[in-house]
């Protein structure tokens, strides 16, 4: 058989498992102790089957090459989505008490959104998709669906992988819950806003739509630091 790749590259370690918490500490918010567990196996599966040795190697990009950010990693951008979503709903809940929503899958879920990009940006799959997408597509899986796989193989409950599918374009075609429709917001928002700031490379600012003028950060993004 060939072209497939091995769904495990390394075992995974309590040293990776303590990098994923590094990396996102809103994972320590999760009430639920099985919950917060499973999103850790989630992403310690996800990164031991890729080239990356943690998340925050992973570079902070929407989709491989499109949404760029200048500076900072992908876990700036799981942390901004998961802040982001967790805002949104102290607002509403701040003027609508009688809100019925599951906290903890909307931060599970915002944490573990991307959890399939492990494998849409490891370099060792798009060189081998790259060399003749007609064998297996390219990406074979976007982040999404592999996402879901990872999601269901580590026993995430199906809310969570309902997000990990329907945050992105494929969630166009299903029907979304409560939480997966707070999470897709945040994460859309959090790109667009991070290109109007001008976070992002210009060049890679595709699928924003017209009316975006990403501003002009002029000498102040040469020196600034990720915080
Ligand atoms: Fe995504
Ligand atoms: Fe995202």
């Amino acid at each position: 058989m060939r072209g497939t790749p091995p769904i495990q590259r390394r075992p995974i370690t309590d040293a990776l498992r303590a990098s994923i918490v590094e990396d996102l500490p809103e994972i320590n918010d999760i009430k639920d102790a099985e919950l917060r567990a499973k999103v850790i196996e989630g992403w310690a599966f996800s990164l031991a089957g890729s080239s990356f040795g943690r998340i925050s190697d992973m570079p902070g990009e929407g989709n491989p090459n499109v949404l760029v950010l200048k500076r900072g990693d992908q876990s700036v951008h799981l942390r901004g989505v998961a802040q982001t979503a967790m805002k949104i709903l102290e607002v509403f809940e701040a003027s609508h008490p009688e809100l019925r929503v599951d906290r903890d899958i909307v931060l599970a879920g915002a944490l573990c959104h991307d959890i399939g990009k492990p494998y849409e940006f490891d370099p060792v799959n798009k060189k081998r998709w790259a060399e003749d997408p007609s064998r297996a597509g390219d990406p074979c899986l976007r982040h999404s669906v592999y996402g879901a796989h990872i999601c269901l193989s580590v026993g995430l409950p199906e809310e969570i992988a309902h997000i990990a599918l329907g945050h992105s374009h494929e969630g166009q075609h299903i029907g979304l819950s409560t939480e997966c429709y707070i999470v897709r917001h945040a994460d859309h928002t959090w790109w667009h806003v991070a290109g109007a700031l001008g976070l992002l490379k210009p060049e890679t600012l595709i699928g924003v739509g017209t009316m975006m003028r990403p501003r002009d950060l002029g000498e102040a993004e040469k020196t600034a630091k990720v915080a």
